[in-house]
């Protein structure tokens, strides 16, 4: 099965990693670039399965994309006679899909996209992308699943966000950049990412103030040209590589990183990150928060490395409201985790154990592999997909850290 992962564990990884590009950064502007009048050229994007689908999708609604020689990724919207609706069967593997309604009512004032299916951590639904684009003048119809959206008479508006949303944040921005008039966002989301979107549609002329603080702050205008743009590192997946030196009692140099976007999972840090495993790991409290609270896609591969910590650890998930589903896994590798609703009571034990176990969503698919590198003897994940969804190249880069992964 080619999506199954065997790891030998009880070797310590040792050496120098550099991170990819961020899947999360790399998501959002390939649907952004369809608003630019020409071909856009993204670098650092990585290439993971999600970013497949992506490429997928583009080049399903009409417009081309295509991996350069040099591993950039071009994407060329087409002058006009683009399609305003994602196809079904590809959005429903990949719910950044849903990236396209601010996108499409920015580039051509009509969209329709499926809303999400449930998905492995929570419900996760868009009432507040709905709320903000109906804001800014579309009218919207929810029909069989999917979200059809027309620009009327589209204007800037002051939106309140009763929840600091990624992804909503991010589809207002993308609309309002090309809605006549001033748009503000209150309590918008300040992920690194919302920054890499607002400085990506500011090269190529859109006016975005204010992105990384609770108000963003977009002047319409009327076209955005196409460029070439480098985005930010992948911080998440840097975070899973630190904690693979801690919890495998290893030493690793994380390269390629932005120090201040570690700052939530890290004291100091500075270029270029080198981890060192302490002789025992020890227990912590965390509660997960928007950014710059302690990021949620940290939270699972954080409950693999505390399952092996002296004492015990609290974790509170505060953000998705079913995204504990790999403690199972964990407790069959000898993790003694408790839940309590949105919380999780880990009493530290001094070793983990190989066992064969699922991957249920990408996160919890990563904190899989790190309790494996950290476990006596042999793992077998399967549904290991998942993982392949949000980790370039993670078999080569493990590898050459030493682990034993196939
Ligand atoms: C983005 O998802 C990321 N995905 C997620 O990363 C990340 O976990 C999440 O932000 C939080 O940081 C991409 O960027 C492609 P949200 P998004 O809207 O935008 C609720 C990974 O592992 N909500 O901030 O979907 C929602 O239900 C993925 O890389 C509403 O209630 O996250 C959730 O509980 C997983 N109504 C919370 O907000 C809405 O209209 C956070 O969701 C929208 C969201």
């Amino acid at each position: 099965m080619q999506d199954t992962l065997v790891i030998e564990g009880g070797l310590p990884l040792r050496g120098r990693v550099r991170i990819s590009g961020a899947k999360n950064a790399g998501l959002v502007l390939m649907a952004a670039s369809i608003m630019a009048d020409g071909e856009t050229i993204l670098d650092n994007v990585p290439r993971i399965c999600d970013t497949e689908v992506m490429v997928d999708i583009l080049n399903e609604m009409g417009a081309s994309a295509h991996w350069r020689e040099d591993g950039s990724l071009s994407i060329h919207p087409p002058q006009d006679g683009m399609k305003h609706w994602t196809p079904l069967e590809l959005s429903k593997k990949l719910r950044a899909s849903n990236l396209f309604l601010g996108a499409l009512l920015g580039r051509q004032g009509q969209a329709v996209v499926s809303l999400p299916g449930g998905c492995d951590i929570g419900s996760r639904p868009m009432d507040l992308h709905v709320k903000g684009v109906r804001a800014l003048g579309a009218e919207i119809e929810i029909d069989n699943g999917c979200i059809h959206a027309q620009a009327v008479e589209t204007h800037g508006a002051r939106i309140y966000l009763d929840f600091p949303s990624v992804g909503a944040t991010e589809n207002l921005i993308m609309m309002a950049a090309k809605t006549p008039g001033l748009s503000i966002i209150e309590n918008a989301a300040k992920e690194p990412e919302i920054v890499d979107l607002a400085n990506f549609l500011n090269s190529m002329g859109a006016k975005v103030r204010g992105a990384g603080t609770d108000v963003v702050k977009i002047e319409g205008v009327s076209r955005l040209k196409a460029g070439r743009y480098s985005i930010i590192p992948d911080r998440i997946e840097a975070g899973t590589y630190m904690i693979g030196a801690a919890i495998s009692g290893g030493e690793v140099l994380v390269e390629n990183v932005i120090p201040t976007h570690l700052h939530p999972i890290m004291e100091e840090t500075d270029q270029g990150i080198l981890v060192k495993a302490g002789r025992t790991v020890l227990h912590a409290d965390i509660k997960t928060l928007p950014y710059p609270g302690f990021p949620t896609d940290m939270q699972s591969p954080m409950l693999a490395l505390l399952s092996i910590a002296q004492g015990t650890s609290v974790i509170v998930e505060n953000v998705f409201e079913n995204r504990f589903q790999m403690v199972e896994e964990l407790n069959r590798m000898g993790a003694r985790i408790r839940l309590e609703g949105q919380t999780a009571i880990v009493e530290g034990v001094p070793a983990l154990y190989g066992a064969t176990v699922r991957a249920t969503d990408l996160r919890a698919g990563a904190a899989l592999v790190l309790a494996a590198l950290a476990a006596r003897g042999e793992t077998v994940i399967e549904n290991a997909i998942h993982i392949f969804r949000g980790y370039e190249d993670i078999i080569g880069k493990l590898t050459g850290l030493g682990a034993r992964i196939k």
